[in-house]
């Protein structure tokens, strides 16, 4: 879906969209494309690249906040589609930060020796509660999924930290109003837009800018690293005066910094692992490299993660 398919349906301009966001083209799924099944292409790659089976895997982690159903989790389907008979599987809804919780989690759980293999997986079809009378919000968003395979080391590669924060008190500056149990969606509902994502963009982008720099800041500090040693940053791809700005305050240059926006637009919890899946298909990762991730979505809630390849 380019920029120009964008103008026959709302008052915008390609010039607009590009200069204010990066976006040049986004993908949509299919109607009968859930998001477990994006889910599942991602998950088979990752699996099969880490030379793993899928028996071998103890815990899936979905980062979705479009599930097939609002009961079960989105991580129980993929888990039944992808046959993964020794796992525990489970959502994470932190909306765009959905990859980075999953990566902590992930940690948290093989460092404590509970797990041995965790599959992490962000995966969304935004197309589902997406506005497309909205302007503000429609040009924004597209569909996709990227998935890692985490795994135990002694060898001073992984994450080395990570740094997580919300805020509950920004929760209408980029939510869905109605369809929860606050506001549920009941006779006589009238469909006004509020179902669908509403976005107060100039806030969240001034909030976005100051959490993910020092997001960014602090978890260099806490790996004990120099923001000099930084191999790459993979951002989360919400907007490239947002990266921009990121690589400025930590005075890396921009050809340390992944970016893939024009291409997929903001896939949410999806956006990280497909940037991972990208820079490191091309080249631009090698063994020992310190990769710093960062990411920030409705909550609000933002957070980042160092990890060594
Ligand atoms: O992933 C989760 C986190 N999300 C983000 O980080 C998103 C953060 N926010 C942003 O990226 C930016 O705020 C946007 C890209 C959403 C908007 O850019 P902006 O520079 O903050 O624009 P704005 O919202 O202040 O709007 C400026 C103008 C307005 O017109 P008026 O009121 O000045 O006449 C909007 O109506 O741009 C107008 N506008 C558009 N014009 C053409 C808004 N959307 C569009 C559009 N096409 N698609």
């Amino acid at each position: 879906m380019t920029n120009a398919d964008f103008e026959k349906i709302v008052e915008t301009s390609d010039e607009w969209i590009r200069t204010r966001t990066g976006i040049k083209e986004r993908r949509f799924a299919e109607d009968d494309v859930a998001v477990s099944d994006l889910a599942v292409e991602a998950c088979k790659n990752a699996i099969k690249s880490s030379g793993l089976k899928n028996e071998d895997i103890d815990l899936l982690v979905c980062g979705t906040v479009t599930p097939d159903y609002r009961l079960p989790s989105a991580a129980c389907i993929i888990q039944e589609k992808m046959d993964l008979p020794n796992a525990v599987a489970f959502d994470i809804v932190s909306a765009c930060t959905g990859f980075i919780n999953g990566l902590s989690v992930a940690a948290s759980f093989i460092e404590t020796g509970q797990y041995k293999n965790v599959l992490v997986v962000g995966a969304e079809k935004l197309t589902s509660i997406m506005n497309f009378t909205d302007r503000n919000t429609c040009v924004l968003f597209g569909d996709g999924a990227g998935a890692a395979v985490l795994t135990g080391s002694d060898d001073g590669s992984g994450i080395l930290s990570t740094f997580l924060r919300s805020n509950g008190k920004y929760r209408e500056l980029l939510w869905i109003p109605d369809g929860g149990t606050a506001k549920p969606i009941d006779e006589g509902y009238t469909f006004d837009g509020s179902d669908k994502v509403v976005m107060n963009g100039a806030d969240v982008f001034k909030i976005a800018v100051k959490q993910m720099c020092d997001s960014a800041v602090r978890v260099v500090k806490d790996a004990g690293i120099d923001s000099e040693q930084i191999g790459l940053i993979i951002p989360h791809q919400a907007n490239i005066r947002i990266i921009e700005a990121i690589a400025k305050r930590l005075k890396v240059s921009m050809d340390k910094v992944f970016v893939n926006i024009e291409k997929y637009g903001n896939t949410s919890a999806a956006s990280i692992p497909i940037a991972l899946d990208e820079a490191y298909e091309q080249g631009r990762i090698k063994d020992g490299d310190y990769i710093l991730m960062v990411a920030f979505g409705g909550g609000l809630i933002w957070g980042s993660a160092l990890m060594r390849w």
